[in-house]
């Protein structure tokens, strides 16, 4: 009888795994690309030291692992594939994204990594956007090979896209020391002019290579992170010069993916005001059940702020009453409050349209 029912179970799972891979998921394929906002643990796979696989990143997360992920436990593109009704992607680089786990989509983002390509070089060896995009491309003709051309296209065409780039090519770049390089090189407004006249290239490429939903996010507040605290700030307000630089990028961005969306004709790129989603809890972290904004729950020094987090740093307890995990990186609890504006906020925070209506428009489609 025992055997006869364990039978019956392996059959069943068979028939289930069969299901499943002839018939494709419904949920929509998601690809991701940019830094370390939203690399999910290909820098794990490169000699390089822009990283988060070792203790204590990762303490919250469902294995309590590190996963090369910068969040105590889920980021903003795993909270996305929930909210899409999605497995997690993949890192591109992981030896384990072949097969069925193809059609879930990739993350191809890369820690450390910025618009232009001389940001980031004190890292080494990281996947520049270029690379990044390149990587999109090897992923298709993989894909391709798996499902036939046709059906490789339209899972592509359908599916979400989250870029998120710029934030490092401020403060790892430009503003990294006194006189860098692009500093004498550029005024700030140059630079910004700059950067969205190679931004625009990248977009123009995303949408060649066959993305028709772009959700484009702008820099976040980079003065108010414990980093800049902590180097910039004696007050503990956030850095003004480094809010000048958000403000000149992000309105220059908005108007870039709306020219973009004219050209084609049609919503392709969604502009996501991130300044605009962490002020909420920037400016009132109480009325989000944060017991500050300002202190960093793992790192050393003012506000946490200074170095890396690592076993030796301090740690907070309770990591969902900090809306910073690290000197940088928002906490899982964060996190989310950042992902339900991307669902649900105005025309403000997502321009021309927030992901509920996205999905809701494709799913008639
Ligand atoms: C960055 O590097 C890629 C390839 O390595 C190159 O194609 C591209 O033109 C470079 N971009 C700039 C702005 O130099
Ligand atoms: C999404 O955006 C639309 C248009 O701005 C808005 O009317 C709607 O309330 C927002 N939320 C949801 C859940 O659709």
């Amino acid at each position: 009888m025992e055997s006869f029912m364990t039978l019956f179970i392996s059959l069943l799972e068979i028939l289930l795994a069969l299901g499943s891979w002839t018939v494709p998921s419904e949920a929509k394929a998601f690809f991701v690309f940019g830094d370390s906002l939203v690399d999910n643990g290909n820098n794990n796979f490169l000699a390089t030291t822009a990283r988060a696989d070792s203790p204590p990143y990762g303490v919250d997360y469902p294995t309590h692992r590190p996963t090369g992920r910068f969040s105590n436990g889920l980021n903003i593109p795993d909270i996305i594939s929930e909210q899409i009704g999605a497995e997690t992607t993949l890192p591109y680089l992981s030896p384990e994204l072949r097969g069925e786990r193809l059609l879930v989509g990739a993350n191809f983002a890369s820690a450390g990594i910025g618009i232009l390509n001389d940001t980031g070089i004190q890292f080494f060896n990281i996947i520049r956007i270029n690379k990044q995009l390149e990587y999109f491309q090897q992923y298709q003709r993989r894909l391709s090979s798996l499902i036939g051309p046709v059906q490789s296209q339209r899972l592509v065409n359908g599916a979400l896209v989250l870029i998120t780039l710029g934030g490092n090519d401020f403060v790892n770049n430009y503003y990294l020391v006194p006189y860098s390089a692009r500093s004498r090189e550029f005024s700030l407004p140059d630079y910004v002019r700059y950067l969205i006249s190679e931004y625009k290239k990248i977009l123009a490429r995303l949408y060649e290579l066959g993305a028709r939903r772009v959700l484009v996010t702008g820099t976040g507040p980079l003065g108010c992170v414990p980093a800049e605290l902590a180097l910039r700030s004696r007050t503990g307000d956030c850095d003004p010069e480094l809010e000048r630089a958000g403000d000149l990028f992000n309105p220059q961005l908005v108007q870039l993916l709306a020219d973009l969306n004219r050209q084609i004709g049609a919503d392709v790129y969604i502009a996501v005001n991130a300044v605009k989603i962490h002020m909420g809890f920037i400016t009132n972290p109480q009325a989000y059940g944060f017991v500050t904004s300002k202190i960093a729950c793992c790192g050393q020094g003012p506000y946490n702020g200074i170095g890396l987090c690592t076993v030796a740093s301090n740690l907070c307890p309770n990591r969902d009453i900090y809306a910073f995990w690290d000197a940088f990186h928002p906490s899982e609890k964060a996190n989310r409050i950042i992902v339900s504006q991307f669902m649900t906020g105005s025309v403000e925070y997502m321009n021309p349209m927030n992901l509920s209506t996205i999905l809701a428009m494709d799913e008639k489609a």
